[in-house]
């Protein structure tokens, strides 16, 4: 089988997808597979159709990999790929209109929304402490903490070479914990595998925190009261079949342990599979090495 490693790309998290596009193509030729790596470039569907692989392994993240434009050329050029299709994914790469499913399927997902980032830069829209993000970006990037009692409003989306859009997500910020939970599946039988609790060594869990080694400390299984542990595992499932996902997703949570509130911050249809990464150290606790996982994730692909 001979199978095209889809990498790098052209969004702003171009590192961290040829970091997990490195991995899976090594594992995947451990297994057996021929393997081709492709840097995913404005001439992918060209190269795509000069190659005719079987199977595209699709280890892209972010814009045009993430949000169902790869997706798109591979359905068009009928060739099976990884994870989730063209609607799940280009709905899921949209984090105010995952919220609006989500909602709708009864699973609790933080308040606030989408505003003018202008106005964000000029007012507090919402109370401190608050998290400003970009409705479709990835690992955290240009994501800002605006925490309690800070004076002013945010600078950050005001300034020239906020490239993420003019609408800005601003949610109220949960204190407490942040939990993930890979889910292995389809409709059929979506699988979580267990919940990590994810303590960044300093600061959040940003960028740094996910790719340093060492940058984040990664407890599991999570120690959480065990029906908050079993929600988030239910909720990602449900999550994973409400968005229409397929083969792997990665549901990412905050826990207010005092309150004891759970919320579901966003579901990742093209997780990490990087060195540092949630899902394959998931994979690994429940028995699934990482070459076990991108082999399932192989057999699993379709158009
Ligand atoms: N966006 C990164 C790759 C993740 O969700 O793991
Ligand atoms: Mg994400």
């Amino acid at each position: 089988l001979h199978v095209a490693v889809l990498m790098g790309g052209l969004s702003s998290e171009r590192e961290v997808s040829l970091s997990s596009g490195r991995g899976c193509a090594d594992a995947l030729e451990r297994v057996g597979y021929r393997v081709t790596r492709v840097d995913a470039g404005r001439d992918l569907a060209q190269v795509l159709a000069d190659l005719g692989p079987d199977v595209a392994f699709n280890a892209l993240h972010g814009a045009w990999g993430e949000d169902g434009c790869v997706q798109g050329i591979l359905e068009t050029l009928q060739i099976p790929y990884t994870h989730s299709g063209v609607l799940a994914s280009a709905l899921t790469m949209d984090k105010d209109k995952t919220k609006s499913i989500l909602k709708a399927a009864g699973v609790a997902v933080p308040g606030g929304g989408l505003f003018d980032r202008h106005e964000v830069a000029s007012r507090h829209v919402i109370d401190p402490p608050y998290v400003i993000k970009p409705n479709a970006e990835g690992s955290s990037v240009g994501v800002y903490l605006v925490p309690e009692g800070a004076n002013g409003p945010q600078a950050a989306v005001g300034a020239p070479d906020w490239t993420y859009g003019e609408l800005v997500m601003v949610e109220p910020y949960v204190a407490g914990k942040e939990l993930a939970v890979a889910v292995i599946g389809d409709a059929s039988g979506p699988r979580a595998l267990t919940v990590t609790d994810i303590t960044p060594t300093k600061g959040f869990y940003d960028y740094e925190a996910k790719y340093a080694p060492g940058g984040s400390v990664h407890k599991l299984p999570a120690e959480l009261p065990a029906a908050v542990f079993e929600r988030a595992l239910r909720e990602s499932e449900l999550a994973h079949v409400a968005l229409g996902c397929r083969g792997v997703t990665r549901s990412d949570f905050r826990y207010d342990d005092v309150k004891d509130v759970l919320v579901l911050l966003e579901v990742n249809t093209q997780p990490g599979m990087t060195p540092t990464s949630l899902v394959p150290e998931q994979a690994a606790h429940v028995g699934m090495s990482f070459e076990d996982l991108v082999r399932w994730m192989v057999e699993d692909a379709s158009c």
